[in-house]
């Protein structure tokens, strides 16, 4: 039977072992325990010779004391020093919860994010927090956004249903990019039912000119169903791998298809989605099983 002081000591270790959990899950894993995920992969129509690494940034959040422009710049040299030949922003670079002791303006996290260096550039989409966080932009229904601006004028490209097409070593390639699949949200005082994307998937492929591979930017993984079989491979951000995985399952997806793309690499009738786990925080400064990450992609 258990005595009381026994009682008393489970008690005491379980709120102790609580104690110590939550610090790990609010402090150590989120700030210290960024890593580098690795992914190598021949997608279809894919041409023999064409070797490509891509590095891609998803969800940064900037915020303090949680994501400073310090800790952005930090990882823009991790990011560089993995050499990549074309480094790509997944969205969320704007704050996502309201657990900040101060905000980081759009040029201070864009400035941060201007060291990023490769040969073939950097280019990005927003999120949607980059339009939720925009009050006159969602007042009109429409852009340019504030975080737009702000990447515009460091020199970093925003696709919003566009594409861009790139070469390396003779071979060409496109990558386009969806404008956001929940930038608008509901509001009674403006009669909106829902949320509102202003992605249009047909309309940005239908602008890729030729036969080269494209590769899919989409803040949002949700779009991948609709992604047809054309396009080599879809990069996705936004549900930071439901910030708390156990054994290869989140209780808790932003995503109407739950785990199914939750995180990492997805293959489904021969389409490739890879989902980023991401790097900052939503909601709560909570991060357990999916620790913040960097990713490289190497294609060919
Ligand atoms: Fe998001």
């Amino acid at each position: 039977m258990i005595t009381r002081r026994g009682f008393l000591r489970l008690i005491g270790s379980s709120v102790l072992s609580m104690v110590s959990l939550s610090a790990y899950a609010v402090g150590i894993e989120p700030m210290l325990l960024t890593h580098v995920k690795r992914y190598a992969l021949t997608p279809p129509h894919w041409p023999s010779g064409l070797e490509l690494r891509v590095v891609a940034l998803a969800d940064i959040h900037a915020c303090r004391p949680w994501m400073t422009p310090e800790r952005i710049a930090s990882l823009v040299e991790t990011t560089n020093a993995l050499q990549p030949d074309l480094i790509v922003l997944l969205g969320d670079y704007v704050d996502g919860m309201r657990l900040v002791t101060a905000d980081v303006s759009a040029p201070d996290w864009a400035s941060a994010l201007s060291g990023l260096r490769a040969p073939l550039g950097v280019l990005s989409i927003l999120g949607n927090h980059d339009w939720w966080h925009d009050y006159a932009a969602q007042l009109a229904g429409a852009g340019p956004t504030v975080a737009r601006k702000a990447l515009e004028s460091v020199g970093i490209p925003v696709l919003e249903n566009d594409v861009v097409r790139l070469e390396k070593d003779g071979h060409g390639f496109w990558i386009a990019g969806l404008a956001d699949q929940l930038a608008i949200r509901p509001s009674k005082a403006l009669g909106r039912h829902g949320f509102k994307g202003l992605d249009d998937l047909d309309g940005t492929l239908a602008k890729v000119r030729d036969s080269e591979p494209i590769v899919l930017l989409a803040h949002e993984p949700d779009i991948f169903p609709k992604v047809p079989w054309r396009v080599s491979l879809t990069l996705s951000g936004h549900t930071h791998g439901g910030q708390v995985r156990l054994f290869g399952y989140s209780p808790v997806v932003p995503s109407d298809f739950g785990n199914r793309y939750a995180y990492g690499h997805v293959v489904e009738n021969d389409r490739n989605l890879i989902v980023s786990g991401g790097l900052g925080f939503s909601i709560m400064p909570v991060r357990f099983g999916v620790r913040p990450e960097i990713l490289q992609i190497d294609l060919g």
